[in-house]
């Protein structure tokens, strides 16, 4: 079987996709990295898969009227590029139903925090405001409402008494880098079926032992 065309989207520095690109290069990796489309010109992620001689786009979204005429010409850019598979990383605008609902499944995401605490911008910040003593970052298949969907892989970190945004975000991201890849592969090898929006993952062990309270270790 041929490996699952993907599309990367992103809007910035893509360290995610180049968790991706670095997956991927192992040839029994069951994705490919066929395109990267960015909604923001400069965004050094272009520059990470031009390195990795991999497929380019712009689809600025200045450059258009409406939400939907953006989302359109992404979709066609996706389907003239023969793609299977669609990834989130660090993509920065709002998907309608309209982009959505036809790639359903076939669309994922990484947020930095652990669905469904934390939807939307600054996690980091609001989850040190909240006093939480673990954070993290989800994979999960998109849908309509922003940060919703049935979660692949998550991440739990645990938070360090002076941690800034920036330290914790830091350490989150090398969480990111590793469960990003694994979902990816999760599901273009078929692993994981969406059951009532719960996936199941074929041959999924039960987690070992429960995470304490940093402070009482
Ligand atoms: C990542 O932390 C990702 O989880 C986050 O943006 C960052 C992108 O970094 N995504 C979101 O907040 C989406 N809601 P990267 O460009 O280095 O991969």
């Amino acid at each position: 079987m041929g490996r699952l065309r993907t599309a990367v989207l992103i809007s910035g520095r893509g360290s995610n996709l180049q968790a991706l690109i670095d997956a991927a290069r192992d040839p029994t990796y069951p994705a490919e990295i066929a395109l990267v489309v960015s909604n923001v010109p400069g965004a050094f992620g272009l520059e990470r898969a031009r390195q990795a001689s991999i497929a380019t786009k712009i689809v600025d979204h200045k450059n258009f009227p409406d939400r939907e005429s953006f989302e359109r010409a992404l979709d066609g850019l996706l389907r003239e590029h023969k793609i299977e598979f669609v990834c989130l990383a660090g993509f920065m605008r709002l998907l309608t139903p309209a982009f959505v609902t036809p790639w359903l499944d076939r669309l994922i995401n990484i947020h930095p925090s652990l669905l469904p605490a934390f939807k939307g911008l600054h996690t980091h910040e609001r989850a040190l405001a909240a006093g939480v003593r673990f954070t993290g970052c989800t994979v999960h298949f998109v849908r309509p409402a922003t940060d919703d969907g049935p979660i692949i892989l998550q991440a739990a970190v645990a938070i360090r008494p002076d941690d800034t945004p920036d330290s914790l975000a830091a350490r989150v991201l090398e969480a990111e880098h590793q469960i990003f890849p694994a979902a990816l592969a999760l599901v273009a090898e078929g692993k994981t079926r969406i059951e009532k929006e719960i996936v199941r993952i074929e041959g999924h062990n039960p987690p070992g032992p429960i995470l304490f309270n940093p402070a009482l270790n």
